[in-house]
């Protein structure tokens, strides 16, 4: 498996350990205003990032060149830059919105540059 689709895995599985860790805190407190940060958390965590490292697995020329690591990169800095500040809005830090809003632009484009992985002629 090509070591962007590691990477990918390897990110995802963290991502689901703290998701679900995340949903089970608000189910066991019944405390769910959280759940905006569990969604994402395990929608863009887990599930996207198992999605492109799967893609890449699938299609290893595509995995070659510096793009697809930039992508992981720029993807998962997104991550880690959106989900503690959505969770801290979600619990009514309202201060922690401009950073959401970073962290959402920086996913947005760890996502076109995918969409340019896609569409490129490589293989
Ligand atoms: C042990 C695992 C999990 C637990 C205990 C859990 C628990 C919860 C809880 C308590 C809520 C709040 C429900 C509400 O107040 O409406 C929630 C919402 C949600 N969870 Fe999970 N969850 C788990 C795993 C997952 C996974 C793996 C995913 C996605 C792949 C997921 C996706 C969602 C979504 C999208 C919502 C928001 C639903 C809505 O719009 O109301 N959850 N979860
Ligand atoms: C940077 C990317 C994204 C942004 C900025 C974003 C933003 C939002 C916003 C503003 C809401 C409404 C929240 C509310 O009314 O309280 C929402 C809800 C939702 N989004 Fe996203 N979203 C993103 C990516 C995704 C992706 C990739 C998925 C699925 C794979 C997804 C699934 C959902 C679901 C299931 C809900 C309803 C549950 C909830 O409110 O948390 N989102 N999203």
């Amino acid at each position: 498996m090509p070591q962007v689709s590691q990477l990918f895995f390897k990110s995802a599985t963290v991502f689901f350990l703290l998701g679900i860790i995340m949903g089970l805190q608000m189910g066991i407190s019944g405390d769910h205003s959280a759940f905006p940060a569990h969604a994402h958390l395990n929608l863009l965590g887990w599930v996207s990032s198992a999605i492109f490292g799967t893609y890449y697995a699938l299609n290893p020329a595509k995995a070659t060149g510096r793009l697809p690591m930039l992508q992981f990169i720029v993807y998962t800095v997104g991550i880690v830059v959106m989900i503690p500040s959505l969770y801290f809005l979600s619990l009514g830090h309202a201060a922690m919105e401009p950073l959401v809003g970073i962290g959402s632009m920086i996913v947005l484009a760890g996502v076109l540059l995918f969409t340019v992985v896609v569409f490129s002629r490589q293989a």
